[in-house]
């Protein structure tokens, strides 16, 4: 034992436990065998900061949606690719909409709980990987937070290629971020100071997930503000067209394909 966990999937561990509270369907997580245990997605940050959030969320139904969810969902047109589909809650929406629409996610058991759950078109994989499939889309969606997957300077521009070469012409991408720089917490302060030190961005978060004895590998996930994205997204195959933040420190960006 060195109370190292066992790489694993995370998120599909905790998906799969957190679908079984929210409906019965497989084993319930219990505590002392007895009484019913919360399901709390576990985020380790490499400064040593641990947060727990209730992973409930996931499973949400557009009545329980933040604002901002709705109004990215009302911005998409033509063939969605959901990047990070997670428990399915947005494609399940589009579906009811009759909005054709595909997801993508690395986790098999976050797609087994969306297949389960009712998304019929999912593929397992990045979108790099899937870029090689053929397929081509005007919208891509990255919710929950999930502009984080742009990572930081390395990977961004990757990332914005492997969308590009995903997109129809006229594609948009619609990304939910959150601005981390309005804080006076010191410890998230030092942590960015520190980032900013390193030559990298002050929320560039480096992170790794844990559920019971599985754990991720650390990766980068990013917080940034909408300034910082529009760096990374000049030079590359979009444009930053429209930040909409309403609801700050939340804001959804869109970007759209250059010609
Ligand atoms: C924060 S959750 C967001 C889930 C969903 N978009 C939502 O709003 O409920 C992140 C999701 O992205 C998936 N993911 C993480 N890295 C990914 C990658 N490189 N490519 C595709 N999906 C990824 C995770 O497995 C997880 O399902």
């Amino acid at each position: 034992m060195t109370g190292e966990p066992e790489i694993g999937d995370v998120f599909g561990e905790m998906i799969r436990d957190a679908y079984a509270v929210a409906t019965g369907i497989g084993p319930r997580p219990m505590a002392g065998g007895r009484l019913p245990r919360p399901v709390i997605e576990i985020i380790e940050r490499d400064d040593g900061l641990v947060n727990g959030a209730p992973a409930g969320h996931y499973l949400d139904p557009p009545q329980r949606w933040q604002p901002h969810d709705h109004r990215a969902v009302d911005r998409v047109r033509g063939h969605v690719l959901d990047v990070g589909v997670g428990a399915g809650r947005i494609a399940l929406e589009l579906q009811e909409r009759g909005v054709p629409v595909t997801g993508l996610d690395t986790s098999l058991g976050a797609l087994r709980v969306s297949r389960h759950r009712g998304v019929r078109d999912l593929v397992h994989g990045t979108v790099d990987e899937h870029a090689a499939d053929g397929r081509r889309y005007d919208t891509f969606l990255l919710l929950g937070n999930n502009l984080g997957l742009f990572e930081g300077r390395e990977r961004a521009p990757a990332m914005l290629a492997a969308l590009a070469a995903l997109a129809r012409p006229g594609a948009r991408v619609i990304a939910h971020g959150t601005d981390p720089y309005g804080t006076t917490d010191p410890v998230h302060t030092a942590y960015h100071e520190r980032n900013r030190r390193r030559g990298r961005f002050g929320g560039q978060l480096r992170l790794r997930l844990r559920y019971r004895l599985l754990g991720t590998e650390w990766f980068d996930y990013l917080v940034c503000s909408p300034g910082e994205l529009a760096e990374l997204v000049h030079g590359s195959p979009w444009r930053l067209a429209d930040v909409d933040d309403t609801d700050h420190p939340y804001y959804l960006a869109t970007l759209e394909l250059r010609r």
